[in-house]
């Protein structure tokens, strides 16, 4: 039976504030806004005073409510916010992909023991419906791979390099003001968003819990002119790519920029969109393209997870039986581009070299590396390398089940 969505919300911000508007808007669902807890006092609000409290617990201790919808910016505040709604049996909804990357093992064991459900559609490539589509559509197909762009401020600028001609530096400043990146816009340049949008995918493709410190998130802070124009002369654009593959009995992810080719899925996803692309035994190459970021697109995703709430809905985690035996593993080879303006040395471990130049401002090589040096060296602090992979060259030693491997070949 369908009920009544009581909701005590934390955020008013870009998508605690979209979140607002759309459900004032979509006259279908029978939810109401209790309460919003925020965090600055004396900032000016779109609505009413009254409609606001800088008490947590004021939310919290209503019994009225019946579900936390939380959209703050801090995974700290937003991890003590979570575990006591769990605990008052509150269901949750939430965005914060670091927080449920960084702990999600916990908050699904915390929301199980307290009956009450957890969902968190928009943490990952936020209007993308892909959560949902993994736990509910993809429950009876055996997948082998997802891969997509998981950052909007990130395909922002590469697009706008790319078409322009223009510095990492002068696109950064560009995308700063016109708001689509952070002042501090680490998480996003250095992959760390990407890693922890992977983190919560590769959960709910493979059934498998992932330490995100374990996934290797190389970002694209030191791209310089010189490697997008030497992919433009090939045809190819460069994005930042979040993957993960099944192989066996082991799981790989990464992210890292990759050149892609014209035909390639992520070629012409420009800007602010992500994508998602998965790989599936039965129903084989399949693709989900919208924004992943904004108040509304945002909004949209937790809406739709409020929506499910009427109907008691909650993940159920059925791929965790055959996905707790898989192994985490960087144990791969990868072919790979590095670029530099200074001589490369023995920055990096090769296994062959197939190509490289050498020049006064500018050298490149392309060659095969064992995955596992790469993980020893960090990337986003070596301002004179660039690293970027090719989609299609990975490949696995000691790989001894034909099956996986035809499934790995015929991967996108
Ligand atoms: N923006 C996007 O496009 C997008 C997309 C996908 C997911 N997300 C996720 O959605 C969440 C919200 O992002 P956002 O862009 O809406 O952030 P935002 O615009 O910076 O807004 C953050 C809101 O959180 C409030 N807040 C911070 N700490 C708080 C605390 N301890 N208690 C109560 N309120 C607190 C702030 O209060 P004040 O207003 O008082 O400062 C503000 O209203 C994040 O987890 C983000 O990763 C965002």
């Amino acid at each position: 039976m369908e009920k009544k969505i009581k909701i005590g919300l934390f955020g008013f911000g870009c998508v605690g504030g979209g979140l607002y508007e759309v459900l004032n808007q979509s006259k279908l669902l029978n939810a109401e806004i209790v309460k919003i807890c925020i965090k600055t006092k004396g900032k000016e609000r779109s609505i009413d005073a009254s409609n606001f409290t800088f008490d947590k617990n004021e939310i919290l201790n209503n019994p009225e409510i019946n579900t936390i919808v939380e959209l703050i910016d801090d995974a700290d505040a937003a991890y003590e916010i979570v575990t006591e709604a769990f605990r008052k049996g509150k269901n949750v909804v939430s965005a914060n992909k670091k927080l449920i990357a960084l702990h999600l093992e916990e908050l699904i064991q915390l929301s199980q023991e307290n009956n009450v459900s957890f969902l968190y559609e928009a943490s990952s490539c936020a209007s993308i419906p892909v959560i949902r589509n993994l736990e509910e559509y993809y429950n009876n197909d055996s997948l082998s791979k997802i891969e997509g762009i998981c950052n909007g401020t990130t395909n922002y600028i590469l697009t706008q390099q790319f078409a322009h001609g223009k510095s990492y530096e002068e696109v950064l400043a560009e995308a700063t003001e016109l708001g689509f990146a952070e002042t501090d816009p680490t998480l996003d340049v250095d992959g760390f968003d990407s890693k922890f949008k992977l983190d919560i995918l590769i959960a709910h493709t493979f059934g498998k819990i992932v330490e995100a410190e374990k996934l290797l998130n190389i970002g694209i802070r030191h791209i310089k002119n010189e490697d997008v124009t030497f992919g433009r002369e090939k045809g190819l654009k460069i994005k930042l790519i979040s993957r993960a593959e099944k192989i066996g009995d082991k799981v790989i992810g990464f992210v890292a920029p990759h050149f892609v080719p014209a035909d390639h899925f992520a070629y012409n996803v420009e800007n602010e969109y992500n994508c998602v692309a998965i790989q599936a035994l039965f129903s084989d190459k399949q693709f989900f393209l919208g924004k992943g970021a904004g108040s509304y697109p945002t909004a949209s995703a937790v809406l739709s997870d409020v929506s499910a709430l009427q109907f008691d809905y909650s993940y159920e985690y059925k791929k965790f039986k055959s996905g707790r035996d898989l192994e985490f593993s960087n144990d791969f080879l990868a072919r790979v581009y590095v670029g530099s303006r200074n001589k490369l040395t023995d920055q990096i471990e090769f296994e062959n070299v197939e190509e490289s130049f050498a020049g006064l401002e500018y050298n490149y090589k392309i060659g095969w590396v064992k995955f596992s040096s790469l993980a020893e060296i960090d990337f986003n602090k070596r301002e004179d390398l660039f690293i970027s992979f090719f989609s299609e060259d990975v490949k696995f030693e000691n790989v001894n089940d034909e099956s996986r491997v035809e499934a790995l070949e015929s991967a996108f």
